[in-house]
């Protein structure tokens, strides 16, 4: 369906490369996380908590509150926030941004944080339209001179005789929509749909009942049945962002240079985002659209300034705010931009409104089965002791660490067309790369040496 191609925007979703094997919670129907499930293992108390947490969202009970996931690093707290959305469902947005990321040259905290919680609502918006629907059966195309240049013949009018399984209609179009039947290219046979009101043409497909030469790359779709003239329904899944732009594009739109260079506003002005929270409430009262609250997911959450998580406890008050899920690994810290020391470096406002869930350290067999998942994730064959060094890794290092050496190990493995990780692999790999501490270690020994 072209039209609904065009008009939706398409969800995001962003750097989950690492948590692509989970899937969910993995919790049962009374809400008990079993200890390997949906690609999660242990963590149990955190995934329950995390589950009220999602039932308390879905009941609408979570307004006003945001979730701060507090733990170590390597603890899976970026991991409990992806397995939330997945929880939420499907056409559910979710956004990930880190703390760090709000500072720009270019533009606004608030301004970088408000684009990310709009881009983490979805609304879901109903069409009814009036559309001609049926099965080719005869298309004549009238050529005639074109307006601008005589000399050139271009499509005219037309008159097509559609059929459904219950009738046979013959319309006459104008020039708009013969245009589109020549581009597309459509024939006998072709089952396509045009907009009654603004002629928009789209092509569903080649009729089963028609005889086709070009059998492969044509999708074969039934002949439609009921009226050819009818109303149908449009399901369209955008954000708050994508109806920002859109609507800020129209308003700008007819100026000369943004027509010919595309110009993106960096900024999107106040006023258009209030138009359109107005436009979807209406839509929602009129039965037309739903919303989609996603999640906002803010990783490193301590390195935001005061500033930024003002604008958040003020957010969260707002109506259309998506569930606010923060990490962070610091305990008591300074509040960045003051010189006030407080948990987790957050106000006393945001904290006073924080559900916070806390994360522990694995085992050695936790780990363990977390990078077997993930070997299996990747498409990787783990030797007993490549696993075990792995394991060893973990525990020693961190989480985070063993899982990215087993990814580079994969990509080692394949380019020298083994099957499986062998324990040399990964002390190959581990020896290349440091992880954090080494690597800090290392550039401080260099600046040691420098200040000699
Ligand atoms: N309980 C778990 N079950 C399965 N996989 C997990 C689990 N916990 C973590 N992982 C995986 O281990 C890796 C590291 O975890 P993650 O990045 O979630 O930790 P984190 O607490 O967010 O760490 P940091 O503080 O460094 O951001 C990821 O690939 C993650 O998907
Ligand atoms: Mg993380």
């Amino acid at each position: 369906m072209v039209e609904i191609e065009e008009i939706g925007g398409e969800l995001r979703m962003e750097r989950i490369g690492a948590h692509s094997h989970i899937k969910g919670l993995g919790l049962d129907e009374s809400g008990r996380a079993k200890q390997v499930a949906d690609g999660l293992v242990g963590q149990t108390r955190a995934r329950e908590a995390a589950g009220l947490v999602v039932m308390m969202a879905k009941e609408g009970k979570l307004s006003g509150k945001a979730v701060l996931l507090a733990g170590p690093p390597g603890t899976g707290k970026t991991a409990i926030a992806v397995a939330m959305a997945r929880e939420l469902g499907e056409d559910v947005p979710f956004i990930q941004l880190s703390g760090s990321e709000i500072y720009s040259t270019e533009r606004k905290k608030t301004e970088v944080l408000m684009e990310a919680m709009r881009k983490a609502i979805g609304v879901k918006v109903r069409e009814l339209r009036k559309v001609y629907e049926g099965e080719v059966k005869e298309l004549d195309i009238k050529m005639g001179s074109s307006p601008y240049n005589p000399f050139v013949k271009v499509p005219q009018e037309a008159v097509i005789t559609l059929k459904t399984t219950d009738e046979e209609k013959r319309i006459r179009v104008g020039p708009n929509v013969a245009r589109q039947l020549v581009e597309f290219g459509i024939a006998e046979g072709d089952v396509i749909m045009i907009d009654a009101k603004d002629g928009r043409v789209s092509k569903v497909g080649r009729s089963t009942e028609s005889f086709s030469y070009d059998l492969e790359a044509e999708q074969l779709v039934p002949r439609p049945d009921g009226q050819v003239l009818k109303e149908k329904e449009f399901v369209y899944v955008l954000t708050l962002d994508d109806l920002d732009r859109m609507v800020a594009r129209r308003r700008s739109g007819g100026g000369l240079f943004s027509l010919l260079f595309g110009v993106e506003e960096k900024e999107i002005d106040p006023e258009v985002r209030a138009a359109v929270d107005q436009q979807v409430k209406e839509w929602v009262e009129m039965g037309r659209a739903e919303i989609v609250p996603g999640v906002m997911f803010i990783d490193d959450a301590h390195l935001m300034d005061i500033e930024a998580l003002s604008f958040i406890s003020r957010a969260m008050e707002s109506e259309l705010v998506p569930i606010i899920v923060m990490a962070t690994n610091r305990g008591i810290t300074k509040i960045r931009g003051t010189e006030i020391e407080a948990p987790f470096g957050m106000p006393l406002d945001l904290l006073d409104r924080l559900v916070i869930i806390t994360t522990d350290k694995y085992s050695k067999e936790e780990i363990g089965h977390i990078l077997k998942i993930r070997a299996k994730e990747e498409g990787v064959k783990l030797s007993d002791d490549a696993l075990e060094l792995l394991m060893e890794l973990g525990t020693k290092k961190s989480l985070r660490y063993a899982v990215q050496i087993l990814g580079i190990a994969g990509v080692r493995i394949r380019s020298r067309g083994k099957e499986e990780i062998g324990r040399e692999d990964v002390e190959e790999v581990a020896r290349r790369f440091s992880d954090v501490r080494e690597a800090v270690d290392h550039l401080r020994r260099y600046e040691e040496e420098l200040l000699k």
